[in-house]
């Protein structure tokens, strides 16, 4: 089977780990070499030690993008969930992939309201604290995709409802069978 990257964008809290986890083990149950690149994860390994200035997001998107790109290479399934804030560098990103394999872009437009009503790990409460600086959709931008591949919001949507209309487009765009 071919590679292809699937990238998930969106405010943190919008759903982009928990569906990209249905998706993942979904391509896997299909026969996919599947890998994961989650944000949160990547931050403990690849990008130890970087913040969330725009030159410390914009390094970690690249060291994402490219790592995606060469793995997608080889002929896995690359899922990719990180906020990625910033249009240029997710542009760069696919740069990257598109000349070898399809870059799928999944906008998680789940509104900031419903991110911070849910507040997984309390950062919005802080944030709006003003405890913490630069925080996403707060005190920092989130520059919207202009034309993503894919589209979901997942208020009021169940996980696996989400995952279902990323696999759907997926298999539209004849990455997966
Ligand atoms: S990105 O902007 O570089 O793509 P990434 O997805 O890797 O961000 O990391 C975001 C995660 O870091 C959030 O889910 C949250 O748990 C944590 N985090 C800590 N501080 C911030 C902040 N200032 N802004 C956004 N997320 C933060």
């Amino acid at each position: 089977m071919s590679g292809f990257v699937v990238w998930f964008t969106g405010l943190s809290g919008a759903g982009k780990t928990t569906v990209a986890n249905i998706v993942e083990a979904e391509l896997e149950q299909r026969g996919h070499v599947v890998d994961h690149l989650d944000g949160d994860i990547v931050r403990t390994h690849l990008s130890k030690g970087l913040g969330f200035s725009k030159e410390d997001r914009d390094t970690n998107i690249a060291r994402i993008g490219w790592v995606a790109s060469r793995v997608a290479r080889a002929g896995a399934a690359v899922i990719v969930s990180a906020i990625s804030p910033y249009e240029e560098a997710r542009r760069h990103a696919r740069s990257l992939v598109e000349p070898h394999v399809p870059f799928v872009e999944v906008y998680v437009a789940t509104p900031l309201e419903e991110c911070a009503r849910r507040d997984p790990k309390g950062l919005y409460a802080a944030a709006f604290a003003g405890e913490i600086d630069d925080f996403t959709g707060v005190s920092a931008p989130y520059e919207e995709p202009s034309h993503p591949e894919v589209r979901i919001d997942t208020t009021g949507v169940s996980p696996s409802d989400s995952a279902r209309a990323v696999l759907e487009a997926l298999e539209r765009m004849a990455v997966t069978a």
